[in-house]
């Protein structure tokens, strides 16, 4: 548990930018939840883009060595083709645990006997030919090696993975997306020691839909526990709201706690939202220092709801 005066350090105003893990407010139970799930079974992470499913993932990559676990994988949005999503995974396999010569060794012997140098695509290498036919056995097989030299299970981490499931079925079809899918289900069930965390903006289940041929039962993820990404605890949104107002360089805040109540109330605890009516808060104090109050919050939160541009992405749920 950090103190008192670390949890009130001023952070940066980063509405729907990537977050530093240090940034990541609120999630410790959640986190620990994803983790004692994971011990025995692979997690569909959902929530309606912008709730945190992206920084959560980014807390599991970070918190995984502590839980026995190799982290890799990511955002899997740039893969076009199964190959490429094998490459991907190959290299962030790679980088997972810099400091294990003998994995790196072996992934590093894998790669030369498998792929060839690239410069451009989702990795540094890419497959040879016939290994990228072969994308499912290649990728058990880099599972396999892993398996054999570590004890700790592997988490593949596969964020926005809907968006890839597009794109395969777009530049290549949807047999083919149905077959990653099919390709991952099958993996988490023969290999004991491999976990997946899947997650995407875009709902999983309407490209599920898609991909369903009329009639069929085809249920490639009904093996995965489903997690939501709910707000952040009340408290957790009050001490953010506090934190980013620190850090808002013009405007003081004499009665910090009631206006960061204003905004945790206001922003229903997500998040998303307080980074937000705290940039409009900034945003209007940009010219004279006025002593921010809730009259603000209010007129930060009207500005939000009915901003042209709709830069809260309040229309595209
Ligand atoms: N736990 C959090 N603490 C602070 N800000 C957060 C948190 N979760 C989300 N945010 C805010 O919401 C934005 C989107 O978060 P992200 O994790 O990318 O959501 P998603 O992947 O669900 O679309 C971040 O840029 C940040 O402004
Ligand atoms: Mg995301």
């Amino acid at each position: 548990m950090s103190t008192l005066e670390d949890d009130l350090s001023p952070l940066p105003i980063k509405a729907g930018a990537p977050l530093e893990t240090h940034e990541i407010a609120g999630r410790d139970l959640l986190v620990e939840q994803l983790w004692s799930t994971l011990a025995s079974q692979s997690v569909l992470l959902t929530a309606q883009r912008r709730m945190g499913k992206t920084s959560v993932i980014h807390l599991l990559r970070e918190s995984a060595t502590r839980h026995g676990f190799i982290a890799a994988g990511g955002n899997v949005e740039q893969c076009g083709t199964p190959a490429e999503l094998v490459e991907f995974i190959v290299e962030s396999l790679r980088s997972a645990l810099p400091s294990h010569r003998k994995l790196v060794n072996a992934v590093n012997g894998f790669i030369s006997r498998v792929g060839l140098e690239a410069n451009v695509g989702v990795a540094t290498f890419k497959l040879q030919p016939a290994a990228a036919t072969a994308w499912k056995d290649t990728l058990v097989e880099v599972l396999d090696l892993v398996d054999h030299h570590r004890d700790e299970p592997v988490v593949l981490l596969l964020d926005e993975l809907p968006f890839m499931l597009a794109k395969l079925r777009d530049n290549n079809s949807e047999l083919v997306a149905r077959d990653v899918l099919d390709t991952l289900r099958s993996i988490r069930q023969t290999k004991a020691g491999v976990r997946m965390v899947m997650s995407g903006s875009i709902g999983l289940h309407h490209v599920l839909r898609d991909l369903r041929k009329s009639g069929s039962a085809w249920a490639p993820v009904n093996d995965m526990a489903i997690i939501d990404v709910p707000p952040i605890g009340h408290e957790d949104a009050i001490r953010l709201a506090r934190r980013l107002l620190r850090g808002v360089p013009l405007a003081a805040t004499p009665d910090e706690p009631t206006v960061a109540e204003a905004i945790a109330y206001a922003a229903d605890d997500v998040p998303y939202y307080v980074h937000h009516l705290t940039g409009g808060i900034r945003n209007r104090h940009r010219k004279a220092a006025v002593a921010v109050t809730t009259n603000d919050v209010e007129a930060a939160l009207m500005a939000g709801v009915s901003d042209e541009l709709d830069a809260w992405n309040l229309r595209y749920q």
